[in-house]
C-alpha cells in the first residue's frame, strides 16, 4: 500500500501501519487552517481565530484543507473497519470520515449525537412523476433533530467546545436552531437562538423549546435578523452558528462522502437540491471536490439547486448574471427556504461553476405535489426539501436532465417538522402567500364518520382499492 506523504518535501513517511500512516498524514505540516474564500485575497486565519468572514476584504472564510499526496485506499480501509466500532465517533456518519475533516486535533472533545447514517432510498414513484428512468434519496431528514443540519452542527459544536464557548447563537428558519439547541444542550452550553416571529414550523419550535434553547422571536425576516445578530455577535461575545461558520460546512460535507460510498464510490450523473441561505451547496460542493483531491472520485457530479419561486434570488443570478440582487420580503409556504439575500452565493456560486451546475425555482403548487409523491414513496420530508423533486421535475420537462441520467435527490428535512403544512394540503386549505389556493392534486383527506358499525362497515367496503 502507498503511504500518504509525510511533509512539504513530499518524502513518504516510513511508518508501518495503516494507523501510523494516518497519524503521519494528519500531522503534516501542511495544518488545516482558516483561509478567506476570495481567490484574490486567501488571507490565512488560526483555527482557534473566532472569526466568520475576512478582516481585509470581508468575503467568508473556509477550513483549508489539503489532501494532495493522501493514500485513498488508506481511507477507505479506516472507515471499513470503524463499521465493526460501536464508540460513538465511529458509528457517526460524521466522524467516521474524520480524516476529511482534519480541523479535529483531540476526538475525546467531539460533541455527537450521533449524527448521520441516513438512508439512500430507491423511489420509483418519485422516479416516474418527474419522468426519470430511475431515482432516489439521500434522506436527511433521518437525522437526531430531523434536518440535514446535525451533519454541520456537529461539527460547529465540536469547534465551540475546543474555542472554549460557553454560549452558542444562530438565526434560524427553524431546522438549524433545532439542531444548534440539541447539540449544545448533550454539550452542556447554552443555545441563543433568533427566530423570525411566527414563521417558523411548529414542529421544529417545539424542538428548540424542549432542547432548553433560549429562544427569541424577532419581528423581522430571516435576512433582516442575520444582519442584526452578526453584529450582535462581535459585540456581547457569543459564538454563532449559521452557516457562516466555515466549521459546520465541514461537517454538512459528510452528506456527499456517506452518500458516495453507500453507492460504492460510483458518480451519479446529477446531485440535486434545494437552497435558501446556500450553506448546504457550498459544503457539498467542497466536499466532493475534496474526494476527487483524495482520490477517491475522478469526475464532479453536476448539481443542481432548486429554489422557491418568492424567495429565489440565486436562481435569478445564475440568469441574469453580475451580482446577486436580494429579494426584499422573500415569501413561500417552505418556510425553511423563505430566505431573499442568501449570505453563502458567492461560495455556491463557484461551486456551482465548478460542477456545471444549475439554478432554479419552482411555484408553491409543484412543492406541494411533489412533497405529496414523496409522501406517497413511504417516507415523507418537509416542504423545503420537496423543492427537489419538484425542481428535478422541471428539469427533465426541459430536456436539461437526460431521462436515463443517474439522479440523486437530497431531502433536507423530516415529513414531521411541519404538520400543519400537510394538514392544510390534504384537506384542501393551504393557500399560498399570494393568497391563491393550492390544489390538493394528490389530497388525502381525513374522514369523519358517524359512530355506525354499518355505515362503516359499508364506506370500507366502497373504498377498497
Ligand atoms: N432545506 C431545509 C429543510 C432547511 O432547513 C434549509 C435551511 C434548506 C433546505 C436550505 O439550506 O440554507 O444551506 O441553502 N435552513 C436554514 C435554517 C436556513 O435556519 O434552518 P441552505
Amino acid at each position: 500500500m502507498m503511504m500518504p506523504q509525510a511533509g512539504p518535501a513530499g518524502q513518504a513517511a516510513a511508518v508501518g501501519s495503516r494507523a501510523e500512516a494516518l497519524i503521519g498524514w494528519a500531522l503534516r505540516d501542511v495544518a488545516p487552517h482558516l483561509a478567506c474564500f476570495n481567490p484574490d485575497c486567501r488571507r490565512r486565519f488560526r483555527l482557534d481565530q473566532v472569526v466568520y468572514s475576512c478582516a481585509d476584504c470581508g468575503s467568508l472564510l473556509e477550513v483549508a484543507n489539503d489532501f494532495e499526496g493522501t493514500d485513498p485506499e488508506c481511507f477507505l480501509l479506516e472507515w471499513k473497519a470503524r463499521r465493526r466500532s460501536l464508540r460513538t465517533i465511529d458509528v457517526s456518519g460524521v466522524w467516521r470520515f474524520r480524516e476529511m475533516l482534519p480541523f479535529v486535533r483531540d476526538p475525546a472533545r467531539i460533541v455527537s449525537l450521533p449524527e448521520g447514517n441516513t438512508p439512500l432510498f430507491d423511489a420509483p414513484r418519485a422516479a416516474s412523476y418527474a419522468g426519470l428512468d430511475g431515482l432516489s434519496f439521500k434522506h436527511q431528514g433521518y437525522n437526531p433533530t430531523g434536518s440535514f443540519k446535525d451533519n454541520g452542527m456537529t461539527a460547529g459544536v465540536t469547534q465551540a467546545v475546543s474555542l472554549g464557548m460557553r454560549r452558542v447563537a444562530c438565526v434560524s428558519t427553524g431546522n438549524t436552531s433545532a439542531s444548534m439547541a440539541a447539540y449544545a444542550a448533550a454539550a452542556g452550553m447554552q443555545a441563543v437562538i433568533f427566530l423570525p416571529a411566527g414563521k417558523i414550523a411548529y414542529g421544529k419550535l417545539a424542538q428548540a423549546l424542549e432542547y432548553g434553547a433560549l429562544t427569541i422571536q424577532v419581528e423581522a425576516n430571516f435576512d433582516e435578523i442575520l444582519a442584526l445578530v452578526r453584529k450582535l455577535a462581535d459585540e456581547v461575545g457569543i459564538y454563532l452558528l449559521n452557516s457562516i461558520n466555515p466549521f459546520r460546512i465541514e461537517g454538512q460535507k459528510s452528506i456527499v462522502i456517506e452518500m458516495l460510498e453507500q453507492r460504492d464510490w460510483r458518480v451519479p450523473d446529477w446531485v440535486v437540491l434545494p437552497g435558501g441561505n446556500l450553506g448546504n451547496i457550498s459544503a457539498l460542493g467542497k466536499g466532493l471536490r475534496e474526494l476527487r483531491q483524495v482520490g477517491l472520485i475522478r469526475d464532479l457530479p453536476r448539481i443542481a439547486v432548486v429554489q422557491a419561486a418568492g424567495s429565489a434570488p440565486f436562481a435569478a443570478q445564475f440568469r441574469d448574471g453580475g451580482e446577486l440582487r436580494p429579494v426584499i420580503g422573500p415569501e413561500t409556504l417552505a418556510t425553511a427556504i423563505r430566505i431573499g439575500n442568501p449570505v453563502s452565493w458567492r461560495k455556491a456560486g463557484s461551486e456551482i461553476s465548478a460542477a456545471s451546475g444549475l439554478v432554479d425555482a419552482v411555484s408553491e403548487q409543484e412543492i406541494a405535489d411533489a412533497k405529496a409523491v414523496i409522501g406517497r414513496c413511504g417516507f415523507g420530508c418537509e416542504p423545503a426539501s420537496a423543492a427537489t423533486l419538484a425542481g428535478i421535475r422541471k428539469l427533465v420537462r426541459r430536456g436539461s436532465i437526460a431521462a436515463d441520467a443517474d439522479v440523486v435527490g437530497v431531502l433536507t428535512g423530516h415529513l414531521l417538522k411541519d404538520p400543519d403544512y400537510v394538514y392544510r394540503y390534504h384537506s384542501g386549505e393551504l393557500q399560498a402567500p399570494s393568497g391563491e389556493p393550492v390544489h390538493p392534486t394528490l389530497g388525502n383527506p381525513p374522514v369523519t364518520v358517524p359512530n355506525d358499525r354499518s355505515r362503516i362497515a359499508e364506506m370500507l367496503r366502497r373504498s377498497e382499492g
